[in-house]
């Protein structure tokens, strides 16, 4: 009986490692074939030229977004990396159709309810994340 549980276990935790090695390492991975229309990528960021919004930007983030890409936004397991060179080539109005209308297949929320300029806010910390080291 002893033996058996054992081996069990034995089994049990060979599957989680090899399991674990499986997965990417880091940071979930994204879609790469989910893009903004281009409409919506050429909008203009109202706030582009206001790099004071970002405070707000940034409480924002760690209240909404924090628990999932992460407060440095580096991602984790539920969520991908926003400093990826992938996510910060995109333009302010492809970032914020994402975050806008989110993406149910893979588990990114929709945050239309917040009001725009929260999510520009939002935008322009996706950004300060991505420059800082
Ligand atoms: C419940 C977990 C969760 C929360 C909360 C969340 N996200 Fe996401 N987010 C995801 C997942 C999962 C993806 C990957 C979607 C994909 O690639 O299809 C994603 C993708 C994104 C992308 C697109 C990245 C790319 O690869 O193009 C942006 C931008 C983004 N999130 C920003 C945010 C912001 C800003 C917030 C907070 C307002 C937020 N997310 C909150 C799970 C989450």
């Amino acid at each position: 009986m002893i033996r058996v549980t054992v081996l069990t276990l034995t089994t049990m935790l060979m599957v989680t490692a090899v399991s674990m090695r499986a997965d990417p390492p880091g940071a979930r991975r994204r879609d790469a074939s989910w893009t903004a229309p281009s409409d919506a990528s050429s909008r203009h960021n109202p706030l582009a030229s206001r790099p004071d919004v970002t405070t707000g930007g940034r409480k924002l983030f760690a209240q909404r977004c924090g628990a999932c890409h992460g407060d440095d936004g580096r991602g984790s397991d539920r969520a991908p990396d926003l400093t990826a060179t992938d996510v910060q080539t995109q333009s302010d109005g492809a970032l914020f159709w994402k975050i806008s209308s989110g993406n149910t297949r893979t588990g990114m929320p929709t945050f239309s309810f917040l009001p725009e300029l929260q999510r520009w806010q939002l935008v322009m910390r996706v950004r300060e994340v991505g420059r800082t080291p």
